[in-house]
């Protein structure tokens, strides 16, 4: 199957661009539009460590906002499975939703596998310049598969499910990340100030 990025299905469509830009939008929320974009094998730590960088922008007043793997499962994406190609559509997916996030002025978070880099860059080549910030979490498989904190490693080794991630499907990591979180040797308070930290650095965020 085939994707293309942007040149739609139908014809006779105009973009409208609006009245307010984004530089309103930014002054609006008091930081930037961005996507933090989490990867990592599953049990890596992704999600947590998203929800707690979501946490403390939130205390912050910024406009935050997780999209989590297995919740878009459940709703924009619950038609696609693990096969490659339902890979490749469920990031393209996300990949223009965390756009629109961005685009509204918004921090997303987004938590997912995205195990290819060509899914990746293509997203990255939506943003703008800077903003789009890779953020490997870095947990090698031996201690993702200890933890197994839904009991899914498990269930592959066992057959139960195929094309696992790590297992019997590739997972190509980030070469060039913005931010490199390796998680054996970080709590998840320290992870996520890291991130905020680079967001701080590269006026996204301003210090507070
Ligand atoms: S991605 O590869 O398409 O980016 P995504 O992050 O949405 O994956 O979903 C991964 C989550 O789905 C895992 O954390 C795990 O809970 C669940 N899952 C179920 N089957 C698989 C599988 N075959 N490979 C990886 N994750 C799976």
């Amino acid at each position: 199957m085939v994707f293309a990025m942007s040149a739609p299905k139908a014809e006779n469509l105009t973009w409208h661009a609006g009245e307010v830009e984004k530089d309103a939008r930014a002054a609006a929320h008091g930081h930037r539009g961005a996507v933090l974009w989490f990867t990592g094998l599953s049990g890596s730590g992704k999600s947590t460590i998203g929800h707690r960088v979501e946490r403390r922008l939130i205390e912050r007043g910024a406009f935050a906002y997780v999209l989590d793997g297995d919740n878009v499962r459940h709703g924009l994406n619950s038609d696609l499975g693990f096969a490659p190609e339902d890979r490749v559509e469920n990031i393209r997916r996300i990949g223009e939703v965390a756009r629109l996030f961005a685009d509204a002025g918004g921090l997303v978070l987004s938590a997912f596998i995205s195990p290819y880099r060509h899914d990746r860059d293509r997203v990255r080549a939506l943003m703008g310049p800077g903003e789009f910030i890779e953020v490997f979490v870095d947990t090698p498989l031996e201690i993702c598969e200890a933890r197994d904190p839904k009991g899914l490693y498990k269930k592959a080794r066992a057959g139960e499910i195929a094309n696992f991630t790590g297992l019997d499907a590739p997972y190509e990591a980030p070469t060039n990340p913005e931010v490199h979180l390796e998680t054996e040797r970080l709590s998840v308070d320290e992870a996520a100030a890291s991130v905020v930290r680079y967001l701080e650095e590269h006026d996204i965020l301003g210090e507070s």
